[in-house]
């Protein structure tokens, strides 16, 4: 059986991989050269640390079950289509510019009888209102009677893509039953989580609706971390004393909400609606989300009041990735030059300067992403290391990752959110 996954992303490879190594025969397809070129070799092509995904990449490819390319004619003889590509906003709306030409390219080469699914996380009703419409026009077949359609949203997450694909559970939103009957026993295949079937609106509904309800829980952690820091709190303690209490769940707050999904999600679901009913929490939610890299730098700005050069730690948006979609990270230094700092950023997985570099005469320290390989910057040795390199040791923390005990007996000044 052949299986072309279309969007080779942080989605499309771990998926493409998998069902490599379960026995189909594989082909991803995408329009960036560069990353095609690297999985023909075997390379993965992304920088964070994603358990499994080097060795799984290079063992299909070697075995000839994986191979990527950029021509959509590899559709013609597949029996099941994946599409992963992103679905971004523009503005208030989303941007369907990646999915509607990937859908038309798919749609020119679909053969009767297989079964089209798209991964990609959509607005509700986009399934009916976009992608069987262009998949029927494209293809002049009738979805249904001559393929098969469903929506099978991720649920993935950087740095833990393959142990997540393989143990989640999936909703799969099917357009009519045998659709869902098809898609469940293929996805059987790599997942071991629960196949829940459903409507297409459902499972668009569901996917977008767990990912808004975690920005609304990081907005809630965020409010109360400004809250405790007013009056002399600290979160991350009342946090843990609060989630003794029977039925509370206290997310971490922290410098702010990034990546390809949870930011974007939350604005695809309002987008959805906005025509009968303007979403009120959610979008106050992603408001407060929003404006903690500004709360981050207002931080900065009150404890340095001449200037000099900040330091930045961490750019991708979430620990141990190389992704900087929608960082906060990027928000933080783009704000911090805008009000004359001047800055120099370090991440280890993302194109940057050296720790030393970066660090070397700086006045105050940022730490904006809470990087595994960071930990240990906040020992007594690492604080010891840092103190040496910087001219002025301040350190203003985002993530938690400094205990301002230990940074005020080495000589720091030390500053957190919801630290008071
Ligand atoms: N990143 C995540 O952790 C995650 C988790 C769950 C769901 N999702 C959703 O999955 C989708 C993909 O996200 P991602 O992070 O993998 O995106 P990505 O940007 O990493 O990957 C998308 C890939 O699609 C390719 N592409 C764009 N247009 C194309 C076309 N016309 N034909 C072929 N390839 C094309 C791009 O070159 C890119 O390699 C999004 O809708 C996202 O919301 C992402």
């Amino acid at each position: 059986m052949k299986v072309c996954v279309v969007g080779l992303g942080y989605v499309g490879i771990p998926v493409a991989a998998k069902f490599a190594e379960a026995g189909f025969d594989v082909v991803g397809i995408d329009v960036d050269d560069e990353k095609v070129c690297k999985i023909n070799q075997g390379v993965f092509p992304l920088k964070g640390e994603e358990p499994g995904m080097k060795g799984l990449v290079e063992k299909v490819v070697k075995a000839g079950k994986l191979k990527a390319s950029l021509d959509f004619k590899e559709c013609k003889d597949a029996d099941f289509i994946l599409v992963s590509v992103q679905t971004p906003m523009r503005g208030d709306m989303p941007n369907y510019s990646f999915l509607k030409s990937a859908l038309e390219s798919v749609g020119k080469n679909l053969k009767g009888g297989s079964l089209v699914s798209v991964e990609s996380t959509l607005a509700p009703k986009t399934m009916e209102k976009i992608v069987k419409p262009v998949l029927e026009k494209e293809s002049g077949m009738v979805a249904g009677n001559d393929f098969y359609l469903v929506h099978c949203p991720e649920r993935v997450r950087p740095g833990h893509l393959l142990y997540q694909l393989e143990n989640f559970g999936r909703v799969i939103g099917a357009f009519n039953r045998e659709s869902g009957e098809r898609a469940k026993s293929f996805y059987k295949e790599i997942v071991k989580g629960d196949l829940d079937v459903t409507s297409m609106t459902n499972a668009e509904l569901v996917k977008t609706i767990e990912n808004t309800y975690r920005d609304v829980q990081i907005a809630f952690a965020n409010e109360m971390a400004m809250v405790c820091e007013k009056l002399g709190g600290n979160v991350f303690e009342v946090r843990k004393l609060v989630n003794k209490c029977p039925w509370r769940d206290m997310h971490l707050p922290g410098a702010g909400v990034g990546g390809h999904c949870i930011p974007k999600d939350t604005k695809l679901l309002a987008s959805s609606i906005r025509d009968f009913y303007e979403p009120v929490l959610v979008l106050t939610s992603r408001k407060i989300n929003e404006g903690m890299p500004h709360y981050l730098v207002k931080m900065v700005e009150g404890n340095v009041k001449n200037g000099g050069k900040v330091s930045v730690l961490g750019l991708a948006f979430v620990k141990d990735s190389d992704d900087t979609r929608n960082s906060p990270a990027l928000v933080i230094t783009e704000e911090l030059k805008g009000k004359g700092f001047e800055v120099c950023a370090h991440d280890p997985y993302v194109e940057s300067k050296g720790l030393e570099a970066c660090l070397k005469d700086s006045v105050c320290l940022v730490l904006a992403t809470d990087h595994t390989k960071f930990k240990e910057l906040s020992t007594k040795e690492g604080l010891k290391r840092i103190k040496k390199m910087m001219k002025r040791p301040l350190i203003v923390d985002g993530r938690n990752l400094f205990d301002r005990k230990l940074c005020e007996e080495m000589g720091f000044v030390y500053r957190g959110i919801g630290k008071g």
